[in-house]
């Protein structure tokens, strides 16, 4: 018996070692030979060179920054662009009317004319690295806190400056381990993006929000666009006879479909991981933060979907920013329970626990972790707060907006300030309000200002409160414990504030004036909340990150010095990663297995005709049951596999991602992680953490089947 446990602590401690080789987020221009090495081992057969190379055109010159926070990928010579249908989806919403709904009924351009200009797009392909340590640090040397970050800010210019001097290029300085690294990344931003194609939303969110962040799921989560070109093949902004970028490499497509175990390597942009969070951190997370942004989310999705649900031009028009709310809805939900679930926090606790052993007699260290607790402690009776007014008082779109006046208001009452810088805040604050009319759905919107002003008095502490508010409320409206003294208040903003009557507002633009916005219901609310924050809550918030940031960078300091020989990665920083793994299944519970591919047959068993979620094109059923696959049908199943999971480590940021096979050849796009990971952005569980991809088989089935866009399959480079 007791052998028998040695040696199955042996096997355990080998298994996960072995397991943990899929954690890592890798700089691909630093790839490690250990890294190189394993990815060999399970499946590479390309060179380093072939991956990342300053010299030759290599697998990065394909993969781009789509818009500010999603990876795309190019596909063709003629700079043809896969990304995610969730990446596109706000350019896909704004080319849409209720006439011309290409959100809904999906779209394919048949030909370079129609393809749809998207003038808030932009994409970035990545020029160079340089590691700049040496000179930051330099610049830095003995300094923390504010000062450190004013410095930091100062030398990080310093060296952009005069990296992008007579270039078109644009440059960045990214810390990494928390600021015990500092490397500078060197793009080149293209503007004339246009919408090549997508599938109708039923297919690309085939599952809606239901689905999002779980598998199995039936998602045909891509879009296509292309990037143009000057005729001199530079950036340029949109002009009619730009041309289609000529690019240093794309990405051939493989149709033979995937096996499990295979290899599977993604190339990206993730967001942020905060891998070395500690305990306190963790212990906040989940206690207040994540609860705190879930709740006040609830009330924001609900009121919005009421609306738009009623009229399809409300559905367009909020579609996107619904989106975004709901992904991390889900997401800060989940996260708190896989925390739980995984017992992250008393994982942290343990590794502390030996880095405190380690600590205790080095001086440089020894401090650390009891000043954490002390800053987490100072800070920590706020926190709800600064959540509440972030997502709660400024989650209301005419509070959020009406909060952007506080610049005018400053021109305005700054003694002695010139002229021309009221005029400037005043000019920008009207045009700002374009753009905020055309996004605001105003029934919504009131229902939210009512919900959350609710919220912060009932939940935030009431010595926090902005002094004064409430009992004017009270005395105005009624019974603070009653919802419709809030219905009646929100009433009365939204209707007296100018920010919705044309006539006030030109009059105060023409004749600007502090009373008048001071006067207006809607800045008020928000500027008193805002004032009460920032007076004196705000302060402690900067001095809390600020400790953070400094106790952050020792720590990583102190524990890379406590194991030196381990095999880092800095965390996701919205820089360029590799990660690489295997399609691999897993059981998610006791005695449940999931398959690592889903397919047509899913699709269908989950299409429910008429609803929201998990309706389906009217040609789609037809095709399946004529088993129109073509050349995308997977001989193994004789279906269509929709998609696929591999255990790779990726989060946010990633999505559009090429999944990329030991050939160098695109498998699929990654577009989700699942439920059982959520804790992944803090740790990585080699046991239950997967890449959810949408194959790229169906997407080209979705294509030309579906879509009827043979025009676009021959443009590919296709391996069969
Ligand atoms: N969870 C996905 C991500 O963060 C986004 C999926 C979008 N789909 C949705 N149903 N909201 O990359």
């Amino acid at each position: 018996m007791r052998k028998n446990l040695v040696v199955l602590l042996l096997l355990l401690s080998v298994s996960i070692k072995w397991a943990k080789a899929d954690e890592g987020m890798w700089l691909p221009y630093l790839l490690g030979q250990q890294t190189y090495n394993d990815m060999v081992k399970k499946g590479l057969k390309l060179t380093k060179e072939q991956l990342y190379s300053i010299n030759k055109a290599s697998m990065k010159d394909a993969i781009i920054i789509f818009g500010g926070g999603c990876t795309g990928e190019i596909v063709s010579n003629e700079g043809l662009i896969f990304t995610n249908h969730h990446c596109g989806y706000g350019a896909i919403a704004s080319a849409s009317s209720v006439e011309h709904n290409y959100l809904k009924n999906g779209f394919y351009a048949k030909n370079r004319q129609e393809e749809i200009p998207s003038a808030a797009l932009s994409v970035q392909f990545l020029v160079r690295v340089e590691d700049v340590s040496k000179e930051v640090e330099d610049a830095l040397k003995g300094l923390n806190g504010a000062e450190r970050v004013q410095k930091e800010q100062a030398a990080y210019n310093e060296i952009i400056t005069k990296t992008t001097a007579n270039t078109d290029y644009e440059a960045k300085v990214v810390p990494m381990f928390k600021g015990n690294q500092y490397v500078m990344f060197v793009y080149e931003r293209f503007k004339d993006i246009r919408l090549v194609g997508a599938p109708p939303e039923n297919v690309g969110k085939f599952g809606g929000d239901t689905d999002n962040w779980e598998w199995p799921r039936h998602t045909g989560d891509f879009s296509i666009f292309r990037v143009y070109t000057g005729k001199d093949g530079k950036p340029a902004t949109y002009a009619a006879d730009n041309v289609p970028l000529k690019p240093k490499y794309f990405l051939p497509v493989s149709i033979k479909g995937v096996k499990e175990n295979d290899y599977a390597m993604i190339f990206g942009y993730p967001g942020g991981t905060n891998r070395y969070e500690t305990s306190y951190g963790i212990k906040l997370k989940t206690e207040v933060e994540n609860p705190s942004l879930v709740n006040l989310r609830d009330v924001r999705l609900k009121a919005m979907m009421e609306q738009m649900l009623k009229d399809p031009a409300v559905k367009l028009q909020l579609a996107s920013s619904y989106a975004g709310i709901a992904n991390y809805w889900k997401f800060f939900d989940g996260e708190s329970k896989q925390l739980k679930q995984h017992h992250v926090l008393e994982d942290k606790e343990q590794k502390e626990a030996a880095f405190a052993k380690w600590a205790q007699d080095k001086p440089e260290f020894a401090s650390i972790l009891p000043d954490y607790a002390a800053a987490y402690k100072a800070w920590s009776p706020y926190a709800k707060h600064r959540v509440y007014i972030n997502e709660g008082i400024l989650g209301s779109p005419v509070a959020g907006f009406a909060s952007t006046l506080l610049a005018v208001e400053r021109a305005l009452v700054t003694p002695g300030a010139p002229k021309d810088a009221v005029k400037q805040a005043v000019d920008a604050a009207d045009k700002a309000r374009v753009a905020f009319l055309q996004g605001e759905n105003k029934p919504s919107d009131q229902k939210i200002l009512a919900a959350t002003c609710r919220m912060f008095y009932t939940d935030v502490p009431k010595d926090q409160q902005p002094i004064g508010f409430y009992e004017a409320l009270k005395s105005k409206f009624g019974s603070l414990e009653d919802d419709n003294t809030y219905r009646l208040w929100s009433a009365a903003l939204m209707n007296n504030t100018m920010i919705f009557d044309d006539a006030k507002w030109k009059a105060f633009v023409a004749n600007p004036d502090a009373v008048t916005l001071q006067e207006d219901p809607a800045f008020a609310y928000a500027s008193t909340f805002i004032k009460n924050y920032a007076g004196k809550y705000q302060p402690l918030f900067s001095q809390f990150n600020l400790k953070n940031n400094d106790l952050g960078r020792e720590y990583l300091k102190g524990v890379m010095q406590m194991q030196p020989n381990a095999n880092r990665y800095p965390d996701a920083n919205f820089t360029m990663r590799l990660s690489y793994g295997q399609v691999k299944s897993y059981a998610p519970r006791d005695a449940v297995n999931y398959d690592y591919v889903t397919t047509m047959k899913g699709v269908l068993e989950k299409y429910i005709p008429g609803d929201y979620e998990f309706d389906l094109p009217e040609n789609y059923a037809d095709l399946y049951k004529k088993k129109d696959f073509g050349q995308y049908k997977d001989a193994k199943r004789n279906d269509v596999v929709i998609n696929f999971i591999t255990t790779n480590d990726i989060t946010g940021g990633n999505s559009g991602s090429p999944v990329i096979n030991g050939n160098g050849e695109l498998i699929g796009l990654a577009f989700d992680g699942n439920y059982e990971a959520l804790s992944h952005k803090i740790q990585f569980d080699s046991q239950y953490n997967r890449t959810i991809c949408v194959d790229i088989r169906y997407v080209l089935w979705c294509i030309e089947k579906l879509g009827g866009a043979k025009n676009i399959i021959n443009e590919l480079k296709l391996v069969k």
